[in-house]
């Protein structure tokens, strides 16, 4: 088992990564929980989530599975249904699933009774990788992704990798693109030992050894961002790489393209920008592109997104200021760059390369 500490003073916690980490749930103090699932986690793993939380099968909240289901609405479901229980601020969540399952809990225990604890139990790559650690939670509304939300850090992170043997590929591919986004932007260590094992990670995937090697190293490596920026007033926006592109195309595919796909488009469009500016070299961005091909990526934006329609869905991304656009790219392989104002005719050119 491998323990990753997120130093943040009286709220630090610690990340425990490995087969079998749903055991280390003992470990925390024992307190009333509401452990949250969407309805696809429940199904497949939530007795032996239960059993290892010792959670009560009544003290459960369930959604159904997917983006649409990360409103502002579900997450004062979870508030009324923990009210109903009569839970009081000596409780906890506990959010058993995927990002969205950990954003919305992770919000709901922001605002329940003005705050309480919760746990994530990350069951999906990307939650393991990226969501579940750093305490952003939040919903989307209509004019856009997660533009609702607080900033609220988990007590504890427990990523039990056994968990994610039963994702299929699609979700394994989300979130392998947060993870080659950490590499790009952080760490070309951690690049180079994807593109070594590309093909086993996708085709093999080991659960027991590879897998936690890497989820351990994303999750250091956010965690001392977080540790060094934990509201994002500078240094954590590097986080976002490829997100404000992707969040574009999110909101035109009506959320139906998954998360992470969305981050590869969105990663290989500011790939080009950064190459446009003649501040990245074309083979590095050739580099990250045939990593994310190789990992089952798109790298191409969806034919029926016209070029306006992502420029002008780019707007709605919470990093802009005072209505310019804002990204962030790279200068090398693991060297990103704070986010940057760019134009809307370069912003297209960058789409277009990508057609
Ligand atoms: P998700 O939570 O919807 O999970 C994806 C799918 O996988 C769902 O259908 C889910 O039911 C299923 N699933 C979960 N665990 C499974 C398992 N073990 N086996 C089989 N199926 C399983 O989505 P996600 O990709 O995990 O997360 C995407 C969300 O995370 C987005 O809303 C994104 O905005 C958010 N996000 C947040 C942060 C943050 O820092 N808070 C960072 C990155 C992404
Ligand atoms: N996923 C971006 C962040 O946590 O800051």
């Amino acid at each position: 088992m491998k323990t990753v500490g997120v130093d943040l003073g009286t709220r630090s916690y610690d990340i425990v990564i490995g087969a079998g980490a749903l055991a280390e749930l003992g470990r925390l103090s024992r307190k009333r929980t509401l452990t949250v699932m969407d309805s696809t986690v429940k199904a497949l793993h939530g007795a032996k989530i239960l059993a290892s939380a010792g959670g009560s099968p009544e003290e459960v909240f369930s959604f159904p599975a997917g983006e649409r289901s990360k409103t502002p609405e579900t997450a004062v479901e979870i508030c009324r249904c923990a009210a109903r229980l009569k839970f009081d601020r000596s409780c906890r969540f506990a959010a058993a699933g995927g990002g969205v399952t950990g954003d919305l809990t992770g919000f709901a225990a922001a605002i329940f009774m003005r705050g309480i604890e919760f746990i994530q139990i990350p069951t999906t790559l990307l939650a393991a990788v990226d969501s579940g650690v750093g305490g952003k939670t939040g919903a989307d509304i209509p004019e856009g992704k997660n533009l609702v939300g607080a900033f609220h850090q988990p007590a504890g992170v427990f990523i039990d990798t056994r968990l994610l043997t039963t994702l299929p590929a699609s979700e394994l591919g989300n979130g392998l693109a947060e993870i080659v986004k950490t590499a790009v932007i952080l760490d070309p260590e951690l690049f180079e030992l994807l593109e070594n094992s590309a093909d086993r990670l996708v085709s093999r995937p080991d659960f027991e050894e590879l897998y936690p090697e890497i989820i351990r190293r994303c999750c250091e490596l956010k965690g001392m961002i977080v540790a060094e920026d934990e509201k994002e007033s500078g240094r954590r926006a590097v986080l976002n790489y490829g997100h404000t592109f992707g969040h574009a195309v999110e909101l035109l595919s009506d959320y139906t393209l998954p998360h992470g796909q969305a981050v590869a488009i969105g990663m290989a469009a500011a790939s080009h920008l950064a190459v446009l500016r003649g501040l990245w070299k074309q083979s590095d961005a050739d580099r990250q592109n045939r990593l994310l091909s190789r990992l089952g990526l798109p790298v191409k934006v969806p034919p029926r997104c016209r070029t306006c329609d992502l420029v002008n869905a780019m707007r709605a991304d919470k990093k802009n200021v005072g209505g310019a656009i804002r990204v962030v790219l790279c200068s090398a392989v693991g060297s990103s760059r704070l986010p940057e104002a760019a134009g809307d005719g370069e912003l297209a050119a960058a789409w277009e390369m990508i057609r």
